[in-house]
């Protein structure tokens, strides 16, 4: 029997914008995220379904930094003996400090910061008017000057596993039955490619965009199908240059499927309805 990974879910990205407040102004008004907590130099969102009661202490954090971008991520354990068999595990494969109480902290290959924690409880939802059907934060896709030797690490260290990849360009990786909660592609420098948000069905993804389009911020690529993971996708680029996508209908994948090899190219896969992507959406 194949052991399952060291972590049981993605739980927050951290965004550098360089004034926290003022873009957090704009996800809760243009894409529906919940505020649930602020400090002087940070604040957190939650991606929360329309009809929870409860949700997350925030799955988006915002700091403060004049370059746009990933400053970090977070991956949960559900109990504190898996985090000490998640320290152990980083502690093999890493130079850094030794794991600080209730947190793994630790550098990947690529130099970005990661934790691993236990989460903290959920918490009631402040009285904001419902907009979309999230799912949750669904993964981060990452570019990477070595994207196969990140696809390693992240498996041999915390037993992630590869459920597809595009020749040796593009690596998504999963740690429960979703298709990826990370992803690797080849570019020049490491640094985010997009964050995704899962919409629960196709019909909320219909009203995010609408949303979107609505307060000025259009479409880079989409809708369309991916060909690894089967979604449908919307992507769009914020205010700060940071690249979301909006999807639904990720393919849920059960242990002992092989990874899937798909030839062609980026080109050729990122959309099985047809239209391809503006440049930009390469860099
Ligand atoms: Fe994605």
């Amino acid at each position: 029997m194949v052991e399952p990974p060291l972590v049981t879910h993605l739980l927050f990205a951290r965004l550098r914008v360089p004034d926290p407040e003022e873009a957090a102004t704009f996800y809760e008004r243009v894409l529906g995220l919940v505020r649930v907590g602020s400090d002087d130099s940070s604040v957190r969102l939650s991606v929360a379904p329309r009809d929870a009661v409860v949700v997350s202490s925030g799955d988006i954090v915002l700091e403060r930094g004049a370059e746009p971008g990933l400053s970090g991520l977070g991956f949960a354990v559900s109990t504190t003996t898996e985090l000490a068999a998640a320290a152990g595990a980083v502690a093999e494969r890493t130079d850094g400090a030794p794991p600080g109480a209730g947190t793994v902290s630790f550098l990947d290959p690529d130099g970005c910061e990661v934790e691993i924690r236990v989460p903290d409880a959920p918490v009631r939802r402040p009285p904001v008017v419902p907009s979309f059907t999230f799912t949750k934060l669904g993964h981060v896709t990452r570019r990477s000057p070595d994207p196969g030797r990140q696809a390693r690490w992240w498996q041999e260290t915390l037993g992630f596993r590869v459920s597809d990849q595009i020749e040796d360009s593009f690596f998504f990786l999963r740690c429960n039955r979703d298709h990826h909660a990370l992803a690797f592609v080849e570019g020049a420098s490491p640094g985010a490619h997009h964050v995704g948000l899962e919409l629960e069905t196709w019909d909320d993804l219909r009203l995010v965009v609408d949303r979107l389009v609505e307060h000025g911020a259009p479409i880079e690529f989409g809708p369309g199908r991916h060909g690894p993971g089967k979604n449908i996708f919307v992507y769009v680029v914020d205010p700060w240059g940071i690249r979301w996508e909006l999807f639904c209908e990720l393919e849920r994948i059960d242990d002992d499927r092989a990874t899937g090899h798909w030839q062609g190219g980026r080109r050729e896969t990122v959309n099985l309805w047809g239209p391809r992507p503006p440049e930009t959406y390469f860099e």
